[in-house]
């Protein structure tokens, strides 16, 4: 059940509102404060003066177009690989079987840390080369989106820092090698059809989930479409538009996060409605190193609050987390050329 009136018509739009981190304010105990306050609440926080430009988030937008525009014959000589690299079409991930009438309207690209085929890392899930469009298809892309890769996981780590105090943790706690020094990092660009989501009829831009890992930066245009519903167990679930801010990133905690803090911190419910308008997002899923193992957190856990998760190595979650969500890939073997 929605938060829709008895009639049938839509409730007024409920707008969330949400702690901003200032990642250039000099005063950290203020910044730790909002920060926990948000995780404690909702586990979501916009994210300023993070570092990257204007100038380069608009370029990064721009290519993110001039590759889904493309025609879908050359998209789908992109498809992802079993690696999770590449492009995604539209319907092929369904975040939430239980609402949904089939998958998610919309089309992605996944591009994660580049590690070279001969590298002994390429072997592990989440490693390999990415699939690079040819040269000339679209100028500049990779050049473009490898430096984005770069510079968003500089401003994953200095979020995680803040993190890391908010639990009472050393402030590099998740710099640690196998940590956040050799992560398992995802840029995911996303782009909506101008598709109205029906929540009645099952049809969504982005069906209702939780994002795996640590946490997730996300990026978008100014067209509406993100919401968050701060209880899963109320009866009726309540949505919350969350608003773009102009050059800031939506930041929100994932499953991995609340494991490690025995679910003091929040990973939060979200998924996105369309409204007719095309719409643009840019995810950036960070996860700790393959190895790494997430475990109950010495300062979340007490005598009367044991861990409620058993450990659990890194890897091994994000796999199942991603076959549970993606079709197989032979189901587009006709389509490959
Ligand atoms: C996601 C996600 C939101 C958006 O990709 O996990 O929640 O606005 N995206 O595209
Ligand atoms: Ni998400």
């Amino acid at each position: 059940m929605e938060n829709h009136s008895q009639n049938g018509t839509e409730a007024p739009l409920k707008v969330s509102t949400l702690n901003c981190i200032d990642l250039s304010n000099p005063d950290i105990h203020q910044s730790v404060s909002l920060l926990k306050q948000a995780c404690l609440d909702c586990g979501f926080f916009y994210v300023i003066n993070h570092g990257i430009s204007q100038e380069f988030m608009d370029e990064v937008f721009a290519q993110s177009k001039n590759l889904f525009h493309l025609p879908l014959n050359e998209k789908m000589k992109l498809l992802r690989n079993e690696k999770h690299r590449g492009y995604t079409p539209v319907l092929d991930e369904l975040l939430d079987p239980d609402n949904q009438v089939h998958g998610d309207y919309k089309e992605g690209y996944y591009i994660g840390v580049e590690v070279p085929e001969d590298d002994p890392d390429a072997e592990k899930p989440f490693y390999g080369p990415n699939v690079w469009p040819e040269d000339g298809v679209v100028p500049g892309w990779r050049q473009t989106m490898e430096k984005f890769h770069h510079e968003a996981l500089e401003v994953a780590k200095a979020v995680a820092r803040v993190i890391a105090l908010a639990l009472d943790l050393d402030v590099d706690f998740f710099d640690k090698p196998e940590m956040l020094g050799k992560p398992i990092a995802t840029l995911r660009l996303l782009h909506y059809e101008g598709q109205v989501s029906d929540p009645s009829k099952g049809i969504y831009g982005a069906g209702a989930h939780s994002d795996y890992g640590l946490i997730t930066l996300l990026a978008t245009d100014d067209v509406m479409g993100l919401q968050i519903c701060r209880d899963k167990d109320a009866k009726p679930q309540i949505w919350e538009y969350v608003a773009p801010i102009k050059g800031a990133f939506i930041v929100n905690l994932g499953d991995m996060l609340e494991r490690w803090s025995n679910c003091i911190f929040k990973s939060t419910l979200h998924r996105v409605l369309g409204n007719g308008q095309e719409r643009y997002s840019i995810a950036y899923f960070v996860e700790p190193s393959h190895d790494c193992l997430v475990e109950c957190l010495p300062t979340c856990k007490s005598e009367d609050n044991p861990p409620k998760f058993p450990p659990i190595r890194c890897a091994t979650y994000l796999s199942q987390r991603y076959k549970d969500t993606h079709a197989e890939l032979s189901v587009y073997n006709n389509h490959q050329t």
